[in-house]
């Protein structure tokens, strides 16, 4: 029996796994309890409480509004690298990014959302990526947009400021060296790479901004894994209406549309898979 169920009763447990599931649609197993009591306790001494008890009595106050997010943010899983699984990057250089371009050549506009973005590795990937491979670009409109439903991650991206061992993870040296500056220990992205980019909070299971605009890619990588297959089913119908028709989304590499009732169609782009809207 493990340390957590020893000292979380079942009542907090199902109170805090529904609460989870409610606000972020993350599911937690049983088996992931031990998840809860690590990652939460750090919020539990932060505001001066005792015990995952009395962080339920709290959360279930009015205006716990801050505390509420504090949980959310403590239990998102937050792994991420540049250039992850490199495929879908290959992908958008030598087949996507071309063919886009040659479509929206009279409009010269390119939408672009790296979703559940965590810390920004994703994003920064692709902004390198279309300042190497496509200088045309710039005389384009292209709205880069990365969002997270974590406000403590979603400020990290926007920071852009990564230490040693993540810029190890994925990132060439030539691009590191071009794209950033040595800030003491650590490495920071060019204010004019980060400047081309909008960070925005989006979760995903609630209403998603207006503003955001018909998407001619979309990353949704790594997150559906978190969330059951309705949720899944749901989200990725919502994303492919948002996807232009001519449109390319990404999931994960362990990700798969397999038995949800989904409205893309799969398909290979090198050793990328990518999804299609059906049209
Ligand atoms: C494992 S990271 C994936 C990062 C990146 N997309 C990648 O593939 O490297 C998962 C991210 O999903 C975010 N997330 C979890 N639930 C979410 C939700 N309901 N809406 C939006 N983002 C969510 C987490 O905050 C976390 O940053």
């Amino acid at each position: 029996m493990s340390t957590a169920t020893l000292s979380t009763d079942t009542l907090t447990f199902e109170y805090l796994t529904r609460f989870i599931r409610e606000k972020s649609a993350i599911v937690l197993e049983p088996s992931k309890l031990y998840l809860l009591e690590s990652r939460l306790m750090p919020v539990v001494r932060d505001n001066g409480l005792a015990s995952l008890p009395d962080l339920v009595t709290a959360l279930k106050r009015p205006g716990s509004r801050d505390l509420s997010q504090q949980v959310i943010n403590a239990m998102t899983t937050n792994e991420t690298s540049f250039y992850r699984d490199i495929h879908p990057f290959d992908a958008l250089k030598t087949t996507i990014l071309p063919e886009l371009i040659k479509k929206r050549e009279k409009e010269r506009t390119l939408n672009i959302w790296s979703n559940a973005c965590s810390s920004g590795q994703e994003v920064y990937s692709i902004a390198m990526l279309l300042r190497e491979h496509f200088p045309v670009l710039q005389g384009w409109k292209v709205r880069l947009i990365a969002s997270d439903l974590s406000t403590a991650i979603l400020r990290r991206a926007q920071e852009g400021n990564f230490n040693q061992t993540e810029v190890n993870r994925g990132l060439p040296m030539p691009l590191l060296l071009k794209y950033f500056t040595k800030n003491g220990l650590n490495w920071q992205i060019k204010e004019e790479v980060r400047n081309g980019i909008e960070f925005k909070e989006v979760n995903l299971i609630e209403a998603w901004p207006q503003s955001l605009p018909a998407m001619d890619i979309i990353f949704l990588r790594n997150v559906l894994i978190y969330f059951d297959p309705p949720t899944k089913t749901n989200v990725l119908n919502k994303a492919a209406k948002l996807l232009r028709p001519d449109g390319y989304m990404f999931l994960g590499g362990a990700e798969t549309t397999m038995n949800l009732d989904v409205k893309l169609t799969r398909e290979s782009v090198g050793k990328a898979t990518c999804l299609r809207p059906n049209v």
